[in-house]
């Protein structure tokens, strides 16, 4: 398998090839996801819920989402990767936006970087494009600033709130944005963004009409167990199998059953008789 180019994911939304994305944070699952075939890997911020079990993304630190994105880069050398800004990495100035940018080019390797928000970071946006790194807007319902969104609530459902959702992802085509994620959105408005924009739209709990889709890592396996969102389709229950396990292991320990002479290093053939003198 080739690593995919930006111009292949533009060449996919020309010919109506969905793109296949997915989360992962540590080295196992981003080899998982290379050897099914993903195109595109997101280093989320999630992973402060999902692997440092904070009930939030704001906690999430730089050099968290970088360690990640090393291991998951090394994992999956042909996959696109891409890192995700954490929330007070890109907020305070382009300056500063573009420094945290390059941090995840130089450090972890990424192919491209995301961030949150439409309008209000335009200037961010323009500012790392310059700087010659490939920038993915996130627009809807953006989770570092739910508080202002009055929690995580799915936005654009009055015609008020979709013109609002629209509008910034103009302003983030229009600042220089190579491709476009689009979170708990009407399928209705996700369909007229994909249409206006030139770039790739993904959607994450944004209907089917647009050039691809995310999910959470975590969610998709049945690992992440406090809640599930609507958008989410489960496809499988590790938390019930690798709990089952553990379970099963526990026992064998408590019952003597664990380990048996297949799991020993017996001694060399004649040692144990001097051993025993
Ligand atoms: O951090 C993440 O995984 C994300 C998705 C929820 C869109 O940004
Ligand atoms: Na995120």
């Amino acid at each position: 398998k080739k690593k995919p180019m930006i111009h292949d994911f533009y060449k996919m939304k020309k010919e109506g090839h969905k793109i296949a994305w997915l989360t992962a944070y540590d080295f196992p699952t981003a080899q998982f996801a290379e050897a099914a075939g993903m195109d595109m890997i997101l280093v989320g911020d999630s992973l402060g819920m999902c692997v440092y079990g904070y009930p939030g993304t704001v906690p999430v630190t730089m050099d968290q989402c970088i360690i990640h994105c090393e291991a998951v880069r090394r994992a999956a050398p042909n996959t696109f990767v891409v890192g995700d800004m954490p929330f007070g990495s890109y907020q305070i100035g382009d300056e500063h936006a573009v420094q945290n940018a390059i941090r995840f080019l130089k450090e972890a390797d990424v192919d491209a970087v995301k961030l949150e928000g439409g309008e209000r970071v335009a200037s961010r946006i323009k500012a790392i494009v310059e700087a010659g790194i490939i920038v993915i807007g996130h627009i809807g319902l953006t989770p570092q600033s739910s508080g202002q969104l009055g929690g995580h609530k799915a936005q654009g459902r009055t015609s008020e709130s979709a013109q609002i959702v629209i509008e910034d992802a103009l302003a983030v085509e229009k600042a220089g944005a190579q491709m476009i994620l689009v979170e708990a959105v009407p399928p209705e408005v996700t369909a007229f963004i994909s249409k206006k924009l030139t770039i790739p739209v993904l959607s994450i709990g944004a209907g089917a009409s647009c050039d691809g889709q995310l999910l959470i890592v975590s969610d998709l396996v049945g690992q992440f167990t406090a809640f599930t969102p609507k958008f989410v389709k489960k496809y499988a229950n590790v938390a019930e199998i690798i709990t089952q396990a553990m379970r099963n292991y526990v026992e064998d320990v408590k019952d003597k059953k664990f380990p048996t002479d297949e799991h020993c290093y017996n001694m060399l053939k004649g040692e144990t008789e001097k051993f025993n003198e």
